[in-house]
C-alpha cells in the first residue's frame, strides 16, 4: 500500500463521520487468555520477536555526548546503551565477564570507561576489556574474547533501535528494511532528529506487554474509558487505517473538525483538526500532534513474567531555539502537556489495565474477539503470529 496524503486521509475520516462508519478489517478474530499469561508464548515472544527485529530503546538526544550511556532491561538481556567517540551508539550486555557481577548499576549518566564493583575489571565503551586489576597474578586470557557482549544497534530518524541478541550469535539490524519504504519515508519526513526528548519516564506495569500495546492504538474506547479527557476532544470509533503491511498509520479526527461536516473545506488543511497515530510493530505507538511535537510510547515484556511489562513514554518537542518561545513559556506549555498525560496513564489505563489482567489469569476467563472496527489491533496480532509462526 503506498501512504496516502494526509488531505485525503481527512477526506476518509469526514466521510466516516458524515455516515458513522470506521475502516474494518476483513473479519472478527478470536483470541484466548493464554495470550497474556502463558510463559511458554511469552518465551517464544522474547526470541522469536524481540530477539529478531529492532524495537525502539531511546531518542537519539537522551544520548547527546560520547560517553552518555543509559540501562535497561530488554525482554531477554539487560543492556547497556552508549555513545561512541565517532557518534555512534553501541549496545552491550550489561554484564562482567569476569565473574558475572552487574556491570553498571546507574539507570543513565556519561563516563570514559565502564568499571565492575566487584574486582574493578573494566572496559573502554567500545565494550573492549581494558584492564584487569592484580593481572601480574590473574593468569593469561586472550582478551578478545572477553569484551562486552554487543546488541545489533542503529540510530535511524533520530531514535534508537536494537535487536535482543548478540552480534556474535549471528544477529543484524537493519532499520530501513524493516520499516519498509512507506514507513521509513514517512518517518524521515518528520525530522524527529531534530526534536528534543523533553521528557521521558518509565513505568514498570503489572500487565502483560500486549494488553498495553493495544490500548495505545485503539480509538474504540476513548469515549467510554476517557470520558472526561481524551473523550471530550477526540472521536471514537472513527479511524482511518494505512496497514502497511508491519506497520500501520491511523489518523484519529478530534472532534474541532465537526465545523467541517457541513461546509465543504475546499483546499483548507485540516491538519490541526488529527492525530496521526503510528503502530511501529512490534511495541511502539508514535502519536503526531497537530501542533508537530509527538508522544512516543514503547512496551516491552518482562524478561521472566508474562503478566509484568515496561512501558516508556516519551515526549518529543521543537527545541527551545527553534520553537520561538521564551524559555518560561516553553518550559510550561511541555510541563503541563507532561502532567496531563501522566494523569490520564494513571487514573484511566493503568487502573483498567492491570484489573484486565488480574481477571485474565481466571481458569475460566473463555475466549475473546477483536472486532472489524479495531483495525490495527488486528494488524498488531496478525504480525505477532507471523512472527511467531
Ligand atoms: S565480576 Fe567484574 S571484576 Fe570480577
Ligand atoms: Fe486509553
Amino acid at each position: 500500500m503506498t501512504a496516502a496524503p494526509r488531505g485525503d486521509r481527512i477526506r476518509r475520516a469526514l466521510d466516516h463521520l458524515r455516515n458513522d462508519t470506521t475502516e474494518e478489517f476483513d473479519s472478527v478474530v478470536p483470541f484466548g487468555p493464554e495470550q497474556y499469561r502463558d510463559p511458554g508464548i511469552a518465551q517464544r515472544e522474547r526470541d522469536l520477536v524481540f530477539g529478531r527485529v529492532p524495537s525502539i530503546v531511546a531518542h537519539a538526544t537522551e544520548l547527546p555526548k560520547p560517553g552518555d550511556f543509559l540501562t535497561l532491561q530488554m525482554p531477554r538481556n539487560k543492556v547497556i546503551v552508549v555513545r561512541q567517540k565517532d557518534g555512534s551508539v553501541k549496545s552491550f550486555v550489561n554484564l562482567c565477564r569476569h565473574r558475572g557481577a552487574l556491570l553498571e548499576e546507574q539507570e543513565k549518566g556519561r563516563c570514559r570507561l565502564f568499571s565492575c564493583g566487584y574486582h574493578r575489571w573494566s572496559y573502554d565503551t567500545d565494550g573492549s576489556l581494558r584492564a584487569i586489576t592484580r593481572d601480574n597474578t590473574f593468569g593469561e586470557i586472550d582478551r578478545t574474547r572477553f569484551g562486552l557482549i554487543e546488541l545489533p544497534t542503529e540510530e535511524r530518524h533520530g531514535l534508537i533501535w536494537m535487536v535482543d541478541d548478540a552480534v556474535d550469535s549471528g544477529a543484524e539490524i537493519d532499520v530501513a528494511s524493516w520499516l519498509g519504504p512507506e514507513v521509513d519515508d514517512i518517518l524521515a519526513g518528520y525530522r524527529l532528529q531534530d526534536l528534543l526528548a523533553v521528557r521521558s519516564e518509565g513505568f514498570d506495569e503489572p500487565a502483560n506487554w500486549k494488553l498495553m500495546q493495544d490500548a495505545f492504538t485503539d480509538n474504540y474506547h476513548i469515549q467510554y474509558a476517557h470520558p472526561n479527557t481524551a473523550g471530550k476532544h477526540v472521536h471514537t470509533n472513527v479511524q482511518v487505517v494505512e496497514d502497511f503491511g508491519r506497520h500501520a498509520r491511523m489518523l484519529s479526527p478530534r472532534k474541532k473538525i465537526d465545523r467541517w461536516l457541513e461546509e465543504d473545506p475546499g483546499d483548507r488543511d485540516l491538519g490541526r483538526y488529527v492525530i496521526d497515530g503510528h503502530f511501529l510493530l512490534p511495541n511502539s505507538t508514535l502519536l503526531r500532534q497537530p501542533d508537530d511535537h509527538f508522544e512516543l510510547l514503547t512496551f516491552r515484556p518482562h524478561p521472566t513474567d508474562p503478566g509484568r511489562c515496561r512501558m516508556e513514554m516519551r515526549l518529543l518537542v521543537p527545541s527551545l531555539e527553534a520553537s520561538g518561545m521564551t524559555k518560561e513559556k516553553w518550559e510550561e506549555v511541555w510541563d503541563k502537556n507532561w502532567k496531563i498525560l501522566l494523569a490520564v496513564l494513571h487514573q484511566e489505563d493503568f487502573p483498567l489495565l492491570r484489573a484486565a489482567q488480574t481477571g485474565l489469569v481466571s481458569a475460566n476467563a473463555g475466549g475473546m474477539v477483536l472486532g472489524r472496527n479495531e483495525v490495527v489491533n488486528q494488524i498488531f496480532h496478525r504480525e505477532l503470529r507471523k512472527l511467531l509462526a
